[in-house]
């Protein structure tokens, strides 16, 4: 048993829409789905409160569309409805597994999930039920990493813990540059300048001037969101100097 206390009492958990992919190419890889659900439920099992945002790349992505030619609001509002069918499965999965789950759009869908009404989503929270904040900020232009910075700074988290395919922030693509270097700890300012890819500059730059720390982690890795549940240093830490 560890019997030190756990660093975060609230964590905001950022999910791409691809991490959903896993064997599939379009869609979502239920297996996947459930094994996410589990590592949530053993989190909350800690007594820590869980808020989720999850991306909608797996089904479409506003900037992808707009490239093809599509008006880049109505791609966006397909991203954003995307993200609504993401959380709605992750809902599920979770209730599954007997974990409340209460998915909390940014756009009003009233007949299949809440409003996102930040006072609801702490009390959600506080009643150990994960919240799922679903249709990114509600507004085209925005990407979900910025909806998760947001969400995170209006519901108080400690920590805003994006999950990626690697174990961190390298100075330059790991799969394609056998030298690059993985950051243990990062300013949000040399994230900015040296324009390393962790989150678009927008949620940077909001969690830099809300003093909120970013934790990037490899969601792959079975166990690793435990361990940094736990206190362990895992994948790189983004915060102030
Ligand atoms: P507490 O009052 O904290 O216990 O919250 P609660 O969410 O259990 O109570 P509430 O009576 O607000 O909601 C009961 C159920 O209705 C829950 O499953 C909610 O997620 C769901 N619900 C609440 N508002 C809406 C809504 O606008 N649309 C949909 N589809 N479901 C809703």
């Amino acid at each position: 048993m560890n019997s030190q206390p756990l660093p975060y009492r609230r964590i905001l958990l950022k999910l791409s829409g691809e991490a959903l992919l896993g064997q599939e190419d379009y869609g979502i890889d239920p297996a996947v789905l459930a094994r996410i659900a589990r590592e949530i439920k053993d989190v909350l099992a800690l007594g820590v409160q869980v808020g989720v945002v999850i991306g909608g790349g797996n089904i479409f992505r506003g900037a992808g569309l707009a490239q093809g030619g599509m008006d880049r609001v109505t791609g966006d509002q397909m991203g954003m409805l995307a993200t609504v069918i993401n959380s709605l499965a992750l809902q599920d999965a979770l209730e599954r597994l007997g974990i409340y789950a209460r998915v909390m759009s940014a756009l009003q869908i009233n007949e299949i999930c809440e409003d996102y009404i930040r006072r609801r989503a702490v009390r959600h929270l506080e009643k150990g039920r994960v919240a799922v904040f679903a249709a990114g900020t509600g507004n085209p232009f925005f990407t979900t990493d910025t909806a998760a910075a947001l969400r995170a700074i209006e519901i108080g988290a400690d920590v805003l813990v994006k999950a990626t395919k690697v174990d961190g922030v390298y100075s330059a693509d790991p799969v394609t540059n056998p030298d690059a270097k993985r950051y243990d700890l990062l300013s949000f300012d040399k994230v900015i300048t040296d324009k390393l890819n962790v989150m678009d500059t927008t949620a940077i730059v909001m969690c830099r001037d809300n003093d909120l720390p970013i934790r990037i982690f490899n969601l792959t890795e079975e166990g690793a969101l435990m361990r940094l549940m736990r206190g362990a240093d895992v994948g790189t830490l983004v915060a102030a100097d």
